[in-house]
């Protein structure tokens, strides 16, 4: 199988150039392996979250989001496992006491960091939770955690949302936001973070059912990553074995993906049985089971979690986009070669840009107020710096799907240039039929 062509380092050079992801706290000397979104980042971002959210809650009868708290009861995650069971294993080495994960490495080689072979300890488990105190004391009974996992909230929630929302199995409940695993080893950009944002949803179903419902679920999580623009063959669905599931799981498939650093978990969907509910059930006394309207049978709902990371969404979404090109025409521009992030236009951070052919007043006159109409219903932007060629290549290199060039012929013909980022191809379009045009090409 093939692995896209384009290394990290140029892509991790383009999102810092360009100012989608760049490293945090950068004046400070920076924070190791916190990241940046920058102002196309963000819109990348937001754009892949809005669509998640479009497709899996708003467009669905059966789905309903919520926004939880970051800081949550303790006493959730020790019901849930966490606080016992989420852990990676750790090996120290004994010369320079740098910490590895156990499962990610060979004991009998060097150290990695000091390079030295005086051998490294025993692994022990090593809990992935953030602990923190809260309140103004610091002592065991103002322990709290933040966040390991969305899940628990739409787990814990579940009887409130229940009463309000009034739906029945099967149902999902949809969040997305931050979580925070105290990771031993981060890395590879956003692939590993400390802090990373997620969407995923519990859907809940009868358990004489939950074989259907997995099957389902992995089929739209392949349609969302065709949205995305991802190729199949780059994807691998991975069945994890007995034994190596999470504690909560009696079925995952790990999605991997084929990133330049090696194939690695892209996202998971998993069958949590009713483990979770039975845990909250058990330890808070709250009765999580529904009523079957017909047979009015009694049960603890199924889950089935098809979970998303974002970052390692828009970090796929970027791979998949980079491309090199040759470029073909003299007037397009200086260089002989172009980078394109062909991302799909519903994703772009822009969707169009306006180009006036030079900065003299008579054509900003017309390109500025046209900017600021098109910017109404589609994300805008201007440029009058630099050749023409060169504003081309850099809308290129941030994926813009369309330049509109407003040139001199503008004054007298009242159309203008609009030219298609993947094809190169430029159309001649009347100003007052520009709308009604990009209404054709572009997404909602
Ligand atoms: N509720 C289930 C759950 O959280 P997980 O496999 O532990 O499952 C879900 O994590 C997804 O979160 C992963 O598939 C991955 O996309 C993303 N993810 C996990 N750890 C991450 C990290 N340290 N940095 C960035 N993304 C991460």
């Amino acid at each position: 199988m093939k692995i896209s062509s384009v290394t990290m380092e140029k892509l991790v050079a383009l999102a810092k150039s360009r100012g989608f992801v760049f490293p945090g706290s950068d004046i400070y000397g920076g924070m190791a392996n916190s990241w940046d979104y920058g102002p196309l980042g963000t819109e990348l971002k937001r754009n892949i979250m809005n669509a998640w959210w479009q497709r899996f809650v708003t467009s669905r009868g059966d789905m309903v989001g919520i926004d939880a708290a970051v800081i949550m009861n303790p006493k959730v995650w020790e019901a849930s496992g966490h606080v016992e069971g989420f852990t990676d294993p750790l090996v120290e080495c004994k010369k320079c006491h740098e910490r590895f994960r156990a499962d990610q490495m060979d004991t009998g080689k060097a150290c990695a960091r000091c390079g030295t072979k005086d051998g490294f300890t025993d692994p022990k488990n090593f809990n992935l939770l953030f602990k923190t105190f809260v309140g103004s004391t610091e002592d065991s009974a103002s322990v709290a955690y933040l966040r390991g996992e969305l899940a628990q909230a739409m787990f814990v929630d579940l009887p409130q949302v229940l009463t309000a929302s009034r739906k029945r199995v099967p149902f999902g409940i949809a969040q997305q936001g931050k979580c925070f695993r105290n990771e031993i080893t981060p890395g590879n950009f956003i692939f590993r973070t400390r802090e990373f944002n997620l969407m995923e949803f519990e859907y809940f179903v009868h358990d004489s059912e939950w074989e259907k419902w997995f099957e389902y679920w992995l089929e739209q999580m392949k349609s969302w990553l065709d949205f995305c623009g991802v190729n199949r063959e780059h994807l691998v669905f991975h069945e994890i074995e007995d034994g190596e599931r999470a504690h909560y799981s009696k079925r995952t498939i790990d999605i991997e993906y084929l990133y330049p650093f090696g194939q690695k978990e892209l996202y998971g969907l998993a069958y949590r049985t009713d483990f979770d509910l039975k845990r909250h059930m058990e330890k808070s006394g709250a009765d999580m089971r529904f009523t079957d309207p017909k047979t009015n049978e009694k049960y603890v709902p199924h889950v089935i979690e098809p979970t998303f990371g974002i970052d390692r969404t828009v970090l796929i979404t970027l791979l998949e986009a980079y491309h090199e090109e040759a470029a073909p025409t003299a007037e397009e521009g200086e260089t002989d070669k172009r980078v394109v992030l062909k991302l799909p236009k519903a994703l772009a951070p822009f969707k169009i840009a306006v180009l006036p052919l030079s900065k003299k007043d008579e054509l900003a006159v017309v390109a500025g107020p046209l900017a600021d109409r098109l910017r109404q219903r589609w994300a805008t932007d201007y440029d009058e710096t630099q050749s023409i060629g060169k504003r081309y290549r850099r809308q290129d290199e941030i994926g813009t799907p369309y330049c509109v060039t407003v040139d001199f012929d503008t004054l007298t013909d009242n159309a203008v240039t609009v030219r298609d980022r993947d094809t190169m191809k430029q159309t001649r379009v009347k100003i007052d039929e520009l709308e009604n045009y990009f209404a054709q090409q572009l997404p909602g």
